[in-house]
């Protein structure tokens, strides 16, 4: 029988692709999302790439009833764990909804897990939790450090899955997260930012369909190839992979174990690189102007991602151009 697996905030960006990698590998999911940042489109998505529509729940991970009632009625293996606020910016204006959604609901969630008796769980971290002063490449073992709430939602549960691992048998992986990005080849489910977006690719994908006028490049003055920052942008399906090869291990393992494991490419492109990235793949021109330095912004971010090819084996296999490629094609689905 094919393992089930829950997804919670499986509805959009990150969640849709992963369920679109584990049901093509030989495990049903079962998503759970509260719609707070996402919409049925997405099912839409899925059922055009898989031919059949996952089961969806419509649920907060903070409504212990509605939790307890769907980890009660299926017989999971697992729990892939998505749900969660995400804007670094918004976090620092409101802490208390970060702690409560974040770190408060994840608690619920946890309690019902471990009361349901699954104690299998791969979460979404992010390499937000390393401090500003290390050393590049990251590697796991690098200082931590938190000054926003998301940050800290993130680090404050890798320690509580520490403790579940040790106190109450769970097998736990948190995935640290670079800078995600594109879309599905397929152009039917990708990232779609509400409003003006924070990150830099869907940005400069605004500019190339002619939604907004120009790039604002933040800082061209720092120690790098061409002085713009530098990130570790991973594709989102490569992304996707990860996730397959962490729950696998997470099922697999025979002795409880937490592990927090980069999930990044090893390599950086600059701002400038990732405007002519899109430039090539949409064939538009794109404008940019350069500003000063973005406050809290580092110059060069990118992970030591031997970790991960040594607990996972995964390594990201999709080269930026490609990418870029997926997510024209998705915003030129989505207009
Ligand atoms: P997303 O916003 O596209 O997906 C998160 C989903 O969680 C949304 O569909 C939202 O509706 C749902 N959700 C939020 N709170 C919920 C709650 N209380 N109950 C049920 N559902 C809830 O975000 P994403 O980019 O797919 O990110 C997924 C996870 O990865 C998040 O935890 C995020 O913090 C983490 N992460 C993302 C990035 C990134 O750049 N995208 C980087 C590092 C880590
Ligand atoms: C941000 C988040 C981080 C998240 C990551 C991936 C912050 C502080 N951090 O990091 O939590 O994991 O996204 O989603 O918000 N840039 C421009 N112009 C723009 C936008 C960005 O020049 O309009 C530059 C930035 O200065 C940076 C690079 O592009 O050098 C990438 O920026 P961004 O996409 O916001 O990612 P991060 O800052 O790495």
């Amino acid at each position: 029988m094919k393992p089930l697996i829950l997804l919670t905030g499986g509805l959009w960006y990150i969640g849709s692709h992963t369920c679109v990698t584990l049901e093509q590998s030989g495990f049903k999911t079962i998503l759970l999302d509260n719609l707070s940042n996402s919409s049925l489109s997405s099912l839409d998505g899925i059922e055009r790439i898989l031919g059949y529509r996952p089961v969806f729940y419509d649920a907060d991970i903070r409504d212990r009833g509605a939790v307890a009632s769907i980890l009660k009625s299926n017989d999971f293996s697992g729990v892939i764990h998505f749900a969660g606020l995400k804007s670094v910016g918004e976090s620092v204006n409101e802490p208390f909804e970060y702690y409560n959604n974040n770190i408060q609901g994840s608690f619920v969630f946890f309690e019902e897990m471990e009361r349901a008796g699954i104690r299998n769980i791969v979460f979404s971290s992010s390499a937000t939790v390393y401090s500003a002063d290390n050393t590049l490449p990251l590697i796991e073992e690098a200082e931590l450090g938190t000054t926003n709430a998301y940050a800290t939602s993130k680090l404050t549960l890798e320690f509580v899955l520490r403790n579940l691992v040790a106190a109450k048998k769970w097998n736990a992986i948190a995935l640290r997260y670079f800078n995600p990005i594109w879309a599905h080849p397929s152009g039917y489910i990708g990232e779609r930012p509400n409003g003006v977006p924070n990150n830099l690719l869907p940005y400069i994908l605004d500019v190339a369909i002619g939604k907004r006028d120009k790039v604002w490049v933040y800082g061209d003055d720092y120690d790098t190839v061409d002085g713009t920052g530098v990130r570790d942008y991973i594709d989102v399906n490569d992304l996707a992979e990860a996730h397959l090869a962490a729950i696998h291990k997470v099922l697999t393992w025979d002795t409880q174990s937490f592990h927090a494991i980069n999930i990044g490419t090893g390599n950086g492109t600059s701002v400038l690189e990732m405007i002519e990235n899109v430039r090539l793949a949409s064939k538009k021109d794109i404008p940019y102007t350069i500003l000063s330095r973005r406050p809290g912004d580092l110059a060069s971010v990118y992970a030591d991602s031997s970790c991960a090819r040594e607990l996972l084996w995964w390594e990201a296999k999709r080269s930026v151009q490609q990418a870029v490629e997926d997510s024209w094609r998705f915003v030129c689905n989505n207009i």
